[in-house]
Formats: C-alpha cells, structure tokens, sequence
C-alpha cells in the first residue's frame, strides 16, 4: 500500500471490498429499513454504555449521540451508501463528528449488533401481533357470548356429525388462539434476550456493560456466551414457526366459514365477500380463502428460515444477512389474516332458522340416543348398535324406526329403557345440544362457564402484553433520559 492509501480507519476497508459487480448482492441496506430505529437504539444504548464505563470520553458520546438524533430526523432513506444499516449508520455518524465518530463502533461487531437489531424489532412486531391476537380473541368471546342457543349443525369428515352451537364452535378457535398466544409469548421471552457484547463471536478486552446495555435496550437478559450470541437465530424460527401456527389456526376457521357459506349456514357482511365479474349473483368468501391461501407465505417462512439456518457452522456467516426477512414476511401476512378473519365472522349473519333445521341433518342426533340408552343402563356399544341399525333402515329415523331396531337388537321395545318423550327429546338437536353439558361441551350453561375461563385467561394474556409494552417503554425513556445527559 501506498503512504496516501492508508489512513487508519475502516474506509480502506470499504473501498477495496465493496465496489465490485457484486455490491448490490452484498447488500441489505434497502431490507434494513425494518430495523432502522432499531439500530439507532442499539447505538445509543452502546455508546451510553461505552461512557459510562470511560471507554470514550463524554464529549465525543455526546457528539454521537448528537449526530445519531440527526440522522434519525434525516430517515433512513438519507443514508449514504452502505453494506448494511449498521455501516450506513457509522459512515454517517462519522461525517457529521469527523473521526471521533469512529468510537462508536469500539468493543462491538456488526455480529452482535445485527443479532440485537433483529431482536429488538422482533420483540416489537411480535407484541403487535399479540395485541392483535388477543383482540381477535376478544371479539370472538364477544360473538359467541351472543349465541350460545344458536344451534348449529357439527361436522366430522365433512359429514353431519352432531349437533353444537355457534358459540361453542367459536370457542373452539378461542381457545387454540389462546395457544398461539401462549406460543408468541413463550417465543418472546427467548427473543428479548441481549446479544449485545458478544462482538464477532469472542468478546472484547474492553470493561464493557453488557447488563447495562441490556437494560437500556429492555431485554430481559443476555445470550451469555458470545458465539452464541452472534450465532443464535432460533429465536427467529421458534417465532415463525409460533406464526406459521397461528396461520394454520386460521386457516381452518377460514375453511369452517367457506363451508358454512357454501351451505347458507352463514352470511357474511359484503365488505368480508366478493364478487364475481361474470356471474351477477354470486357472493364469495374469497377475504377466508386468501386467509387459508396465506397459511402458505407463514409456512414458507418457516421452511426458508430453517433452510438458511441449516447446518451453518459458528460463529457469524453472511447466510444469516437472509434469515429475518423469512420472519417479517410470515408476521406480516399473518398478523392482517387475524383481523380479517375474526373480521368476517363478528360482522357475519348466523341464520338461525336455517341452522337450526340443519343442525338434525343426516340423523346428527344418532349419538344423543345411543347416550340416552347407555344412561338406562345399554351397554353403550349395543346402544350404537341399535341406533346404527335404524339409520341404515331409514335417512330420518324417528321413535317408531328406533322401537323396530330395538325389538331386533335388545328384543323388547325401546320403552323399556327410558320413556317415549325422553326419545323424541333427543332427537331434537336443542335438546342434544342441552344434554352434552360436560366441561368444554356445548350445553349453554357448560358454554357458560367456558366463555368465563375463556374471559379471564383472556385478561391475563392481555396484561403479558402490556407489561411487555411497559417494560419496552420503560428502558426507552430511560435510555433516552440517558441520552440527554450527554446531548
Ligand atoms: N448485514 C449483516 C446481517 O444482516 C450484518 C453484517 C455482518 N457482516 C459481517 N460481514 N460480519 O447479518
């Protein structure tokens, strides 16, 4: 190298490595913008820390700090031209301070910073997504609270199964929402961890804070070993997969609906159908079949994330420039597919006449008197047996069609067993609704009871949230406060 080629800080660096053909291939710069903010407060974290600990003087701190409120005013879009956000930063960063500038960047990587970026948007987009869920939640409750006698015929294979209510269907999708509440939260506890101090991949001989940088960022804790904390994106694939999860929730609701609409079992608001441009009537539920149709963008995160992760070795390999991107994708898409299908079905109609009529459907009250007989006393798979043999004699067998399967099976008639209005009563598909009043059945006053449980497990997810948000919002008055001690 030539006297002039050789001044002291990474600019050399830059210009011999990244002007080649390969220079948009090489960069992230234009993904970054997610994790912009990010990156500003995972700056001012470090160089507080770098302060406090006298690793830079308070005046050049100050001077960064200045320059970082400035460049953040400018947006992200005023970068100059870098590999990444992290360097886009510090060049800029350096422009305005001159080569005191360059300090921000002592006892760190781009390794340990990127891994903190990504973990401290993360954290945010997966509060949002659970805000969203829990309101989704909400809503559903809301609805089922208001049908809980809306009987409605079940299905199993697609076929008519047995009697239920629409708030005990919608329970049903409550309640695994509850999970995919529990599953983002669980996740979240492991994403809001510090990598921040690991550096490449080893450490730094510098008396650094990592426990105050963690505090002033809001994370939890630190990813204790430094390779790892270069290293780790499971965090990453336990939150997509956590979304991918939701999503497969989602697309079975979505999948209830479009058949409940096929069937005039449910009637949705226009602004949740669509239409046809050739065929004046039709109606379509085409918002739940792109909510189905995005399982797919939720699951392909996944699978491109754990493709890109797979067999990497340690510590930091540029693969990884390749990984968050598969987890905004999937929150992204999933997090409007929530809105949109508890959407459509608080606003949609429930016919109540006609599911009523179809809840007796293909015999759907056959198991009601099989359960009628085993309460008299019929060993239970005789009583099956009974009612099976009625259903294959008749579509729509009533008392006289059962008595003549009772004659044939138990050789005496039905009464015998329980009384003939006790019959009739279980062939009404109220009435087979009322009887299953188990735990978690259907019955109104079971229903009851579950919405309750629902409501308060509903109210301390809520609260995980916001104190989550709390915590977040905590460190960043405090950095802030921070901050302005040296501006
Ligand atoms: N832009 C990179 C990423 O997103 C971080 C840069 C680390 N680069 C490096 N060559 N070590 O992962």
């Amino acid at each position: 190298m030539t006297e002039e080629s050789e001044p002291d800080d990474s600019v050399v660096r830059r210009d011999r490595f990244s002007g080649g053909p390969a220079r948009d291939f090489l960069s992230s710069l234009a993904a970054d913008e997610r994790i912009f903010a990010a990156d500003l407060a995972v700056d001012r974290a470090h160089v507080v820390m770098l302060a406090e600990q006298g690793i830079v003087d308070g005046d050049d701190a100050g001077a960064i700090l200045a320059a970082l409120d400035d460049i953040e005013d400018d947006g992200h879009g005023a970068l100059p031209d870098g590999e990444d956000v992290h360097e886009a930063i510090e060049t800029a960063v350096i422009e305005r301070v001159g080569p005191e500038g360059g300090r921000m960047h002592t006892a760190r990587s781009r390794n340990d910073e990127v891994a903190a970026c990504i973990r401290y948007r993360l954290r945010e987009d997966v509060l949002d997504l659970l805000e969203t869920v829990v309101d989704a939640r909400e809503q559903l409750l809301a609805v089922a609270a208001e049908h809980t006698e809306t009987v409605m015929p079940g299905y199993t294979h697609l076929q008519p199964a047995q009697p239920t209510t629409v708030a005990h269907w919608l329970c049903s999708y409550e309640e695994a929402l509850a999970r995919d509440t529990g599953r983002l939260l669980d996740a979240y506890g492991r994403v809001n961890q510090s990598p921040l101090g690991g550096a490449a991949f080893a450490g730094t001989p510098f008396d650094i804070d990592r426990e105050r940088t963690a505090e002033l960022l809001g994370f939890d804790g630190l990813v204790e070993n430094a390779t790892d904390a270069a290293a780790a994106r499971d965090f990453l694939v336990e939150t997509t997969a956590a979304t991918a999860t939701l999503a497969t929730t989602l697309s079975s609701l979505a999948e209830d609906v479009v058949v409940f609409a096929s069937k005039g079992h449910v009637d949705l608001a226009d602004d949740y159908a669509s239409t046809s441009s050739i065929m004046p009537q039709k109606k379509n539920p085409d918002t739940l079949e792109l909510v189905r149709g995005r399982t797919g963008d939720a699951t392909a995160g996944l699978e491109g994330l754990l493709t890109t992760l797979k067999g990497l070795p340690r510590a930091y390999n540029r693969d990884l420039q390749r990984a968050g991107r598969h987890a905004w994708d999937a929150i992204d898409s999933v997090s409007e597919s929530v809105e949109v299908a508890v959407g459509a079905v608080a606003t949609a109609d429930w016919p109540e006449a006609v599911l009523a009529e179809a809840a007796g459907d293909g015999f759907a009250t056959a198991t009601g008197v099989a359960d009628l007989l085993a309460q008299a006393g019929v060993p239970f798979r005789t009583a099956h047996e009974l009612v099976a043999s009625a259903a294959a004699d008749s579509d729509d067998p009533g008392f006289a069609e059962l008595d003549a399967a009772s004659e044939d099976v138990l050789g005496e008639s039905l009464t015998a067993y329980v009384p003939r209005e006790e019959v009739e009563a279980a062939l009404s598909p109220a009435e087979s609704v009322a009887m299953r009043d188990s735990r978690g059945g259907p019955a109104p006053e079971a229903v009851e009871q579950s919405l309750s449980r629902a409501t308060e497990a509903l109210a301390a997810d809520r609260e995980a949230v916001e104190s989550r948000r709390a915590a977040v919002a905590d460190a960043a008055a405090e950095r802030q406060s921070e901050v302005d001690g040296y501006v």
